[in-house]
């Protein structure tokens, strides 16, 4: 179990702590991962109310939690606080002293304007400061930085006050079992290695659609885009996992000094080539299943003459001796026609010629699919003869289904990260170094749009606009099919 330490939630009557951070640590103390007895939660927000008001506030969400929340929760407090007053800092100093454990996991589930401030104010409280039988960790949720500048502003601010090995940047998408299984099913399978390369793929297609909407985010969301909020982290960390070189081991510096490089070497686009190799949408009217649903710019708190995009395809390559010359095509969007994360690697066709005289006209390509969510698994698609006298060729797959496999316990996903910072492991967190050359790698593109460059629109529960086919499409192939 992990060792005893309390976690300090700066943001605590918001969504993600009340949906997320308190399930996720009620199913850790189902598992016994985390002992109800060595550990506190102290939650801070500017809201009144006390520890009973915020107990209350977090059981309604924890309804499937049972037993294990109602054992967390005699050691649920709250803090009324203001982030940027001293003052809080030292309640939460007293605080920390009163219920006893040396250990601290201070979490910033708070707007992103905060997090410079809190990290700068927890160390002018001396709060950040580590003891042999007490670390100080800090956790700061998405979205770290709006550009390269001020992702690194950011990591400038926090590495004033903080080592980096005490910072633990989230992404989610790291907590997901399937992108944790990518390592694992590349590198426990020897028989994919030796074809994970340049000279076999032909390219790589990864995909996160979206049935939901902006819902009640379109403040956030309008001043942040489909390329912000999802491609340099979330679309890059499973590029990194499926294009990364074998670390050494587990550890997790040498885990993510592999994981930076793949990120490093993503070729950057020149300004004059980002019409070329990207599309951009956004969603109009339509339909998702009986359901009539509405345009982008009719959301709340959008600006409807904007130009945000709620779609975003590109092509990129990664410019290194594995990957050279393979094309990764990246798409996401909301209101697609379903929900689907998933990679695909697409194989070099074999060779066609014993096959001429024979009724097929072509061998489908081999591909190998890592379906994320839902319908979480691992599928390859090979050729097969079709049963009767003439010699037929068909695609059939492979197919392996966690569902069919496992028994898999309810999970927010947040359980690995939360058990991963009390044991000290950053494996699934992201570096500093990483987070930098995602952004670098959309920056030209973040620039080419701020000086203009058009948006289509696309009908909501459709496949996506019209340019993300053009752009594959022009390279003789194609997206594979959403849902
Ligand atoms: C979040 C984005 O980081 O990831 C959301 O801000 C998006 O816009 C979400 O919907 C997708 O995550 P998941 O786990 O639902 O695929």
């Amino acid at each position: 179990a992990a060792p005893p330490a309390t976690l300090v939630i700066f943001g605590a009557t918001g969504d993600l702590t009340r949906r997320l951070l308190v399930p996720a640590l009620a199913n850790l103390v189902r598992d016994r991962l985390v002992r109800d007895d060595r550990f506190a939660i102290l939650g801070i927000s500017f809201e009144e109310g006390d520890d009973e008001t915020l107990r209350a506030h977090l059981a309604e969400f924890c309804t499937d939690c049972g037993d294990a929340f109602e054992r967390l929760k005699p050691h649920i407090h709250y803090l009324k606080g203001d982030f940027l007053d001293g003052a809080t800092y030292e309640a939460v100093g007293a605080k920390l002293e009163e219920i006893g454990f040396g250990n601290a996991g201070f979490y910033l589930a708070v707007a992103p304007n905060f997090f410079g401030e809190i990290a700068e104010r927890l160390a002018a409280a001396g709060l950040l400061e580590e003891r042999e039988d007490a670390f100080r960790r800090l956790l700061v949720e998405k979205p770290f930085g709006h550009d390269l500048a001020s992702a690194r502003a950011l990591n400038v601010r926090l590495l004033a006050v903080l080592d980096e090995t005490q910072i633990y940047r989230i992404d989610h998408f790291l907590g997901k079992e399937t992108v944790q299984n990518i390592m694992t099913t590349r590198f426990a399978n020897n028989l994919l290695e030796a074809v994970w390369n340049h000279r076999y793929v032909d390219h790589v297609q990864i995909t996160a659609a979206e049935i939901v909407g902006v819902e009640k985010r379109g403040k956030y969301y309008d001043a942040t885009g489909a390329m912000r909020d999802m491609v340099p982290n979330h679309l890059f960390q499973l590029l990194a996992a499926i294009g990364m070189e074998p670390p050494n081991s587990f550890d997790a510096e040498a885990v993510r000094t592999e994981k930076a490089k793949v990120v490093e070497a993503i070729r950057r686009v020149k300004a004059e080539e980002v019409d070329k190799v990207s599309a951009r949408g956004r969603y109009d009217a339509g339909r998702i299943g009986e359901t009539e649903v509405a345009a982008y710019r009719d959301e709340p708190n959008v600006a409807p003459d904007g130009s945000t995009e709620t779609y975003v395809a590109m092509k990129l390559f990664v410019d290194n001796w594995r990957w050279a010359g393979v094309p990764f095509y990246l798409r996401t969007g909301k209101r697609l026609t379903a929900r689907d994360t998933e990679i695909v690697v697409a194989f070099k066709p074999a060779p066609y010629a014993m096959f001429q005289e024979t009724d097929a006209v072509r061998l489908p390509p081999n591909t190998m699919t890592m379906q994320i969510q839902p319908n979480e698994g691992v599928s390859m698609q090979l050729s097969a003869k079709k049963p009767g006298p003439r010699i037929a060729i068909v695609p059939v797959d492979l197919d392996f289904s966690y569902a069919d496999h496992f028994k898999v316990g309810r999970s927010t996903g947040y359980e690995t990260l939360l058990y991963d910072m009390l044991i000290g492991d950053q494996t699934l967190f992201q570096r500093a170094d990483m987070i930098e050359s995602g952004w670098a790698a959309v920056q030209p593109f973040l620039d080419h749009w701020a000086s203009g460059g058009g948006v289509e629109t696309y009908p909501a529960g459709s496949a996506g606009p019209a340019g993300a086919d053009r752009l594959i499409r022009d390279d003789g192939r194609e997206w594979h099919a959403i849902g």
